[in-house]
């Protein structure tokens, strides 16, 4: 019924690193190409954590937009927005809220994990507890099918599923259609009346099929059925509803867990990233003061690879002629770290040319990105409106 969106989002929280591009970034590429895709900056959800320090966020949402394009991501493939932007999305976070179970929230594993994780900060808020609802609203406004995600972000995903089930479940009733059932029910004539209406009650309260079966031969042999009476028996046995609202599944990101400069997964909060757009000479210093295998304290002692967090970057960058040589140049003590370190360096600094050449047209000249951005928005706004229009009028606040 609806094509098959895509949606994600990202906290604008600081600079993107090489993490963010081989984690997140290449998968939007690829399905940038396939599906219309909305990418937005998830800035209210930012604030769900920092919302003491709103200055961090309103510097990074930029530059965060600029990372995305310096990666690859195609304005004129994607539509890439600002949440904020989009107000609707809070008035159906609003709107769902009212028949949000606390105890869904509560449960969401994230919630626990990270009030225990960032003590520092006071998380015991009323936004951070409505944070996967918050999501839920992004995802379901957009009718999405998918949203790629990481593996921590698929309990949100199961919960917003949750939301529209039972959103659909509430309000997803055409009006006066259990009205409207009975009398074709009425139609079916004397005894088949009967039968029909016991066999539903059996099968809705028990779960009997066989009522179930038999409910929809009699409607099948009734003769002078208009088509609309048809479809409202067949759908009043089941239980029927409008869809409203859609279910959404989550696309895992596999996770390709980038090595950071320390042999743990890359990530801001273990200071052992790369930037995406850092300056070259940044890059090289970074390398060249990385960890090796401890073991070769001088150039002489040999060492393994297996034992090195710049070997796993090799096999990350690295084509199988140049992991064949440090094998054996490792193993052999025929090569020096910093030997080694060398076609790394070269290739790291080769990927992310093309992404500075692109990041530059935006540096020079910031009014392309923002018309950029508000070209986004205005899409994404009217997909967002023509949902709550729908979601009003399901819930009967589209007085006129
Ligand atoms: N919670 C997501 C994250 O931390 C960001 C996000 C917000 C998001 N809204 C979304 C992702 C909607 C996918 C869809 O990564
Ligand atoms: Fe690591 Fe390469 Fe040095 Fe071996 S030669 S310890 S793989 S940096």
């Amino acid at each position: 019924m609806f094509s098959e969106r895509v949606i994600s989002g990202m906290r604008p929280t600081g600079s993107l690193h090489l993490g963010h591009y081989h984690g997140v970034l290449k998968n939007w590429l690829r399905l940038q190409s396939e599906y219309p895709c909305f990418f937005f900056v998830a800035d209210w959800h930012a604030l769900t954590t920092h919302y003491d320090r709103p200055e961090l966020i309103e510097e990074s949402v930029w530059e965060m937009v600029i990372d995305w394009l310096a990666a690859g991501v195609d304005p004129t493939q994607a539509t890439l927005f600002i949440q904020s932007k989009v107000p609707e999305h809070a008035e159906l976070f609003l709107l769902l809220s009212m028949g949000t179970p606390l105890g869904w929230l509560e449960r969401v594993p994230t919630y626990k994990d990270q009030i225990e994780k960032l003590k520092e900060k006071d998380l015991q808020t009323y936004g951070f507890l409505g944070y996967p609802l918050l999501q839920a609203a992004d995802i379901l406004i957009y009718r999405a099918q998918h949203v790629p995600v990481g593996e921590d972000q698929v309990p949100h995903v199961e919960m917003t599923r949750e939301v529209a089930r039972r959103f659909n479940h509430l309000y997803g009733k055409e009006i006066g259609f259990e009205e409207k059932a009975l009398e074709a029910a009425k139609k079916l004539g004397g005894k088949r009346t009967k039968l029909y209406l016991e066999a539903r009650v059996a099968f809705q309260e028990q779960g009997d099929e066989e009522a179930l079966a038999q409910a929809q031969a009699i409607v099948h042999e009734a003769q002078s059925l208009s088509m609309g009476d048809r479809e409202r028996l067949f759908g009043y046995l089941e239980g029927a509803r409008k869809l409203i609202l859609v279910e959404p599944q989550a696309l895992l990101t596999e996770s390709s867990r980038m090595p950071g400069l320390d042999g743990q997964k890359m990530s801001k909060s273990y200071g052992n990233t790369i930037g995406l757009r850092e300056s070259a000479e940044s890059i090289t210093k970074k390398v060249k003061t990385m960890p090796t295998d401890p073991a070769r304290i001088r150039r002489t002692d040999p060492g393994h690879p297996k034992n090195c967090p710049v070997w796993e970057l090799h096999a990350v960058y690295s084509d199988q002629e140049t992991k064949q040589w440090v094998q054996a140049g490792c193993i052999s003590a025929g090569i020096g770290c910093l030997d080694c370190k060398e076609p790394l360096i070269k290739s790291i600094l080769k990927e992310q040319q093309p992404m500075l050449e692109r990041a530059q047209k935006y540096i020079d000249d910031p009014s392309l990105l923002r018309a950029l951005i508000a070209d986004g928005c205005d899409k994404a706004r009217k997909t967002a409106q023509e949902t709550m229009r729908d979601v009003r009028e399901a819930m009967g606040l589209d007085y006129s």
